[in-house]
């Protein structure tokens, strides 16, 4: 065995090929292997045929198009590829074959812009100020994604997705309260709700899933929607490389040892990073403490530990407050991805909750109660 070569791009094929196999848990794996370098190779013979048209180099937007005649396009091109008829449905399909290092197609990708005035852009620069998958973006992606981004003015009751349809934008909330449910037993079940902050409809997109939330408009609102073709092309392919950043990382935090790796990979995916200052305020403490106003060390967190977990726990105000010390870098998880993806490490966040508290004990004397 020792002299047989091992073709070029075989560990890269079959690498691929498991980790589709473990993001996506499809039921028969040969299956899945099938519609899998089914795809890869249709997407060489695409490239290839790509190659030889003339290149749109250079043309930095096209604004005859709008996003969506882009899904269109795309909705057409999927049911091409469909094995099982014109009008089957993308939901089957997860393994869509992505190469995150191929930027040369790029280049050569129609950017979608949908101009706005000033104070349009004011505003959807203020949406997305916090919007954590755009947190790891680089500059001039940013300002494709702003550019590509379309207002969407929605009426109280108005549904703007709806689950189990496929995935066509992603959204940015701008203003509004939006009520989040899930089929549960033959109903609707509320599981929360997005109040005049957040964006959602990002996991179809990602995933290539049918929708699995239905939300819903409680009031008049507005949001900034994102096409999944420019969703794809920019964000989904900064994820890649947030796969490579971070995935070491998280597989030495403790808090996440008992997930599965798929699941690890999916909180990779939503992760956002954000850098403090020496002394800068992470937390602001909401809840009164039981001592007197005056701020007191009562721990401090390094490399590989979490904070931030109890108020979300315990569905209470803040109860203490987190200063960086020195430069700090933070990977940040918003709380519908939190309640969605650590609902099994919950029990471990609880059990810790307890350590807290005999924290507090140590330093006061006194006994506090951050549960109840
Ligand atoms: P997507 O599946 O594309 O469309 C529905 C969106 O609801 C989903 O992406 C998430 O962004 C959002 N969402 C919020 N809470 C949940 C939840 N508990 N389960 C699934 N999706 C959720």
């Amino acid at each position: 065995m020792s002299n047989v070569e091992i073709p070029a791009g075989l560990k890269e094929l079959l690498q691929g090929y498991t980790v589709e196999v473990l993001r996506c848990r499809p039921p028969n794996l040969v299956a899945f292997a099938v519609q899998h370098f089914t795809q890869l190779l249709e997407n060489q013979r695409n490239q290839r045929a790509k190659k030889h048209k003339p290149t749109r180099k250079g043309v930095s937007f096209d604004t005859n198009k709008s996003p969506k005649d882009d899904e269109e396009e795309e909705e057409e091109e999927d049911d091409i590829k469909s094995t099982t008829g014109k009008y089957s449905r993308r939901v089957s399909v997860c393994a869509e074959a992505y190469n995150p290092d191929d930027d040369e197609d790029d280049d050569t990708e129609p950017r979608v812009v949908n101009p706005k005035t000033d104070e349009q852009r004011r505003r959807l620069q203020d949406a997305c100020k916090y919007i954590l998958l755009f947190k790891t973006l680089e500059g001039e992606q940013f300002s494709e994604v702003l550019d590509a981004m379309f207002e969407v003015l929605v009426k109280p009751q108005e549904h703007i997705i709806d689950q189990g349809e496929d995935g066509d934008n992603f959204y940015v909330i701008e203003k509004g309260v939006y009520d989040i449910f899930v089929k549960k037993g033959g109903g609707d079940l509320c599981v929360g709700k997005y109040d005049n902050k957040g964006s959602f409809g990002e996991l179809a997109l990602m995933y290539n899933t049918p929708r699995a939330a239905t939300i819903v408009a409680t009031q008049d609102g507005a949001l900034w929607g994102l096409d999944r073709a420019t969703f794809h092309r920019l964000i989904v392919k900064n994820n890649a490389k947030k796969r490579r950043m971070y995935e070491a990382f998280i597989e030495c935090v403790p808090l996440l040892k008992s997930l599965e790796l798929s699941e690890r990979m999916k909180i990779v995916d939503v992760l956002g990073a954000r850098a403090f200052k020496d002394e800068e305020r992470v937390i602001t403490q909401t809840q009164a403490s039981q001592q007197d106003s005056a701020e007191v060390e009562v721990a401090r967190c390094t490399r590989g530990q979490y904070f931030g977990e109890l108020a979300l726990v315990t569905n209470k105000p803040r109860a203490a407050s987190v200063y960086a010390v020195g430069e700090t870098k933070c990977l940040v998880i918003d709380i519908q991805a939190f309640e969605r993806l650590l609902g099994p490490c919950m029990d471990i966040m609880k059990r810790n909750i307890s350590q807290y508290e005999d924290q507090l004990v140590a330093l006061f004397g006194s006994s506090v109660d951050l549960k109840h």
